[in-house]
């Protein structure tokens, strides 16, 4: 018998023959696997799983597929599965790192003119039928050359949005948990605290861990210059919501540009009524190109383990080999 591959949603650019070529297939197109129960009768005895970020594999998923070899996860963030879980289990765990730096970085400065320049509300504006002539005062935005972007999280992404900011004339300072990286950048390095204090714009690129839940809260954001915005490309969780809306509310932030949501697929009700606030439905990888190379990269990694090779992009590697 061929391995088995269990894929949890439907993946792009026709990478699934790889699969079905050399082994046995079950794709799921139904409904989202959105609890560890519905992944885990997916799952069943397949030899690999290819997740996506909103199917959660903790302990239930890992006890309940006793032949899984390795979760691949269609997405660089992994923060849907349980890492001690597989790490005990002796799976292999990969994720598609690289291949959509250049998107999310693209998507998070269309985020950052969209907010500053109000571009969105312009556009409702227009279609509102209230646009009765060119004024000198009207929907005005903010300049970005000379202010301070700061960006937490400091890897391929966050360098990669420092990069395309500078070209903007934006000066650019980050903050980091981990030694970061050789880098060649005109950026400086400080601590949150310092970061925050002095960033026109704040966007944030560190994954979602079990530390930095609510990154930004309310006493953080409060330490942003007056009429800051903020930008989230990362995941959701790591902003309180509820705190963001209260501070826009009252003025003190001037905007904000959000791609995921503390509650994905759902959006805090107060976001959506307000002008000052630009939403997108999690798409900052998506392109036809960068959504085909994370597939094939998930399936890269399947291939590699089912094929007794080291996968090209692990996150957990089995110990006793
Ligand atoms: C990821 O890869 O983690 C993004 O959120 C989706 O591209």
């Amino acid at each position: 018998m061929p391995p088995s591959v269990a894929i949890c949603a439907p993946l792009v650019g026709g990478v699934e023959s790889v699969i079905s070529d050399r082994y046995e297939l079950r794709v799921h197109r139904g409904e989202v696997l959105g609890d560890e129960r519905a992944v885990s009768d997916f799952i069943g005895d397949a030899d690999a799983a290819i997740t996506l970020l909103f199917n959660p594999v903790g302990e239930t998923v890992l006890r309940s597929c006793p032949a899984l070899r390795v979760v691949a996860n269609c997405a660089v963030g992994f923060d849907n599965i349980d890492l001690d879980s597989a790490r005990s289990r002796q799976l292999w765990v990969t994720n598609t790192p690289d291949v959509l730096t250049d998107a999310t970085a693209d998507l998070t400065l269309a985020l950052i003119l969209a907010t500053t320049r109000r571009i969105v509300e312009a556009d409702r504006f227009l279609r509102a039928g209230r646009f009765d002539g060119w004024k000198l005062d009207m929907m005005l935005g903010r300049g970005l050359q000379s202010k301070t972007l700061g960006i937490v999280g400091f890897g391929r992404i966050g360098r990669a949005v420092a990069q395309r900011a500078l070209s903007f004339g934006m000066r650019v300072v980050w903050t980091d948990t981990s030694s970061v990286v050789e880098y060649d950048l005109p950026a400086e390095r400080l601590d949150l605290d310092q970061l925050l204090r002095c960033s026109d714009v704040v966007s944030l690129h560190c994954p979602l861990t079990d530390s930095n839940r609510h990154l930004l809260d309310e006493e953080r954001m409060r330490k942003l210059p007056s009429g800051a915005f903020v930008i989230n490309t990362a995941r959701g969780p790591l902003v309180d919501e509820q705190a963001l809306v209260r501070l826009l509310k009252e003025g003190i932030l001037g905007g904000a540009g959000l791609d995921v949501y503390e509650s994905e697929p759902s959006v805090e009700a107060e976001l959506l009524d307000r002008e000052d606030v630009v939403l997108l439905p999690h798409i900052g990888s998506a392109t036809e190109e960068t959504r085909t190379a994370m597939a094939k990269l998930a399936v890269d990694n399947v291939v590699a383990v089912l094929e007794g090779h080291d996968p090209p992009t692990p996150v957990v590697r089995p110990t006793l080999r």
